[in-house]
């Protein structure tokens, strides 16, 4: 594999780079009437507007180039078909197949996996149907009323997001939570609303071996069984997993078991089983929707020309500003408080799968990958944040996401909201400049040596780069839509830094490390196995207990 740096469109890029930076988006603007034209894609309602950010024509046309001369169009056709692009851990990587609404097979080993896909689908729509109506009953014969969902990282994130995102859709009488910290304050808040007889457990783990997943199980049987008895269990507990033999040895019933597939990866599991309390949640119905608004966005990625492929250009943008401007961080702010976990959700997504610093066949980068992820709920972060992101020395390019229409149209609410989307991505471009602060502060009466020290105070450079996904409304199926653009974003990103997206060693030592020390936490005696640091902290901790 050619190192990325030396691939002709990376030079052309780096040449290009000491063009543009210099230049300002409030010029590019004022020389070029269809630049908003030029620079945004639809997909349906879908809007993406990425005429605030950085570049030209010549700029769109190299990144494209880029993308090209790193074979997106190769990696992204052997996604699709199966191919084991998972190469530390020799796994097909297929989460669009979980969500494929056609008749198209998907094989994997000249295998189709679309019928057990399907056969899942219909165990999930049954069992979620007869939760909602009340058909499955608790072990002493009550309706299930609460639903807690136990899992952490990829079993927990997505579908937190998704339910939250969809509370508008949400059944009432049929509350869903979701325990994924090892911190019992997680797991004894959520039960203290909780009553044995009417709530039912999901284990959700791809693997069945997650320490924090399997304490909170066992503290949420012992719970179960203390009130009602062993034998509730086979009632009250129903387990999403690949590992078969694991649910078994933990005692839940494998009837009552939710199977997926090694080629599902956890960060982009929702759509699997793993969905589960999202379907319980909204409706099976709903749940297939959201499925079909990833299908939509799939689609769109595997047909669209790279030049007018929403997840290609947000990919292809977010390289430029890492590895050309040295951005570091990437906020994605929905101004849309039902996406309130977007972000957290996102963190995981891109993080765990970009934040990685050897290519596939093993070499050292010696370029920047994967940005520090952050976010939240506008109009919040502008009280908060937004201010380093005006003014401060770090250029932090941004996602600004809105809905044209409220799910709960109240009084002046949304255009308060909307108009505050427009304002920032539009102060953030064009900035204010001295004069325009000089004459405004002027008018209000300032001058002489206040005003000379005032200016630079309230001077906005500007220039502060911003995409905005704009849609029509929160539905299942456009959130579908907004999640799988930026699954296929990260992946366009991780094929262009040459990296695996789809493997997560880097959270392997830090497990290890902590099933060492757990023994070492138990007795008097001091302990003296590791750094003078850990020493010590384990010390003032046995200390302090
Ligand atoms: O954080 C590491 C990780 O392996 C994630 O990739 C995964 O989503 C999470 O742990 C939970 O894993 P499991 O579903 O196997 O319990």
């Amino acid at each position: 594999m050619r190192s990325l740096t030396a691939l002709p469109a990376w030079q052309d890029l780096a040449r290009h780079f000491e063009t543009v930076q210099s230049l300002h988006m409030r010029d590019l603007f004022a020389k070029d009437a269809e630049r908003f034209q030029r620079f945004s894609l639809r997909l349906d309602d879908l809007l993406l507007d990425y005429s605030k950010n950085r570049v030209t024509r010549q700029t769109m046309d190299l990144l494209v180039g880029l993308a090209v001369e790193s074979g997106v169009e190769e990696r992204r056709a052997a996604m699709f078909d199966g191919q084991r692009i998972n190469v530390t851990e020799n796994r097909a990587v297929l989460h669009v197949a979980l969500r494929n609404r056609s008749d198209r097979p998907i094989r994997v080993d000249g295998v189709d996996v679309m019928p057990e896909v399907r056969r899942v689908l219909e165990q999930m729509r049954v069992f979620s149907e007869a939760v909602r109506s009340g058909a499955w009953r608790g072990a002493s014969g009550q309706r299930i009323t609460d639903v807690v969902n136990i899992g952490i990282g990829g079993s927990d994130l997505g579908p937190v997001m998704v339910t939250e995102a969809l509370k508008p859709f949400a059944q009432d009488g049929l509350a869903c939570h979701f325990v994924s910290n090892v911190d019992a304050s997680h797991i004894h808040q959520v039960l203290k609303g909780c009553r044995p007889e009417t709530t039912l457990f999901i284990v959700a783990s791809k693997t069945f071996t997650t320490q924090e997943t399997l304490a909170n199980a066992q503290t949420a049987r012992a719970w179960t069984v203390a009130a009602l008895g062993e034998d509730a269990v086979a009632r009250h507990f129903v387990a999403l997993s690949t590992n078969r033999e694991a649910v078994a040895a933990f005692g839940i019933d494998t009837d009552n078991m939710f199977a997926f597939w090694d080629w599902v990866g956890g960060r982009y599991s929702l759509w699997s089983a793993i969905g589960l309390s999202i379907a319980i949640s909204v409706g099976f119905g709903r749940f297939e929707e959201l499925l079909a608004g990833a299908y939509d966005m799939d689609e769109h990625f595997r047909t669209a020309p790279l030049a007018a492929n929403m997840p290609v250009i947000m990919a292809l943008l977010g390289v430029w500003y890492i590895d050309f401007f040295g951005a570091t961080t990437l906020a994605v702010l929905p101004y849309d408080q039902y996406l309130h976990r977007f972000p957290a959700y996102l963190q995981q997504a891109d993080m765990e799968s970009n934040g990685k610093s050897v290519t596939c066949d093993g070499r050292a980068v010696d370029y920047q990958t994967g940005p520090v992820l952050f976010g939240e709920a506008g109009t919040n972060g502008q009280h908060a944040f937004y201010q380093l992101i005006h003014q401060g020395t770090r250029l932090v390019p941004a996602d600004f996401l809105a809905a044209a229409k409220s799910q709960n149209p109240i009084g002046d609410h949304h255009r308060l909201l909307l108009s505050n989307f427009f304002a920032q991505t539009e102060a953030l471009m064009t900035g204010k400049p001295a004069e325009a602060v000089r004459a405004e502060l002027t008018r209000q009466g300032l001058s002489g040596q206040a005003l000379e020290e005032a200016i630079p105070h309230r001077t906005f450079a500007g220039n502060r780069p911003t995409n905005s996904l704009l849609y029509a409304e929160l539905s299942p199926r456009t959130l579908g839509r907004l999640i799988a653009l930026y699954e296929h974003k990260i992946f366009v990103q991780g094929v262009i830094w040459q990296i695996n997206s789809f493997d997560q060693w880097g959270v392997e030592l830090g497990k290890q490390l902590a099933k060492v020390i757990l023994p070492e936490l138990g007795g008097a005696q001091p302990v003296s196995s590791h750094d003078s640091s850990t020493n010590g902290l384990i010390g003032h901790y046995k200390a302090l207990r």
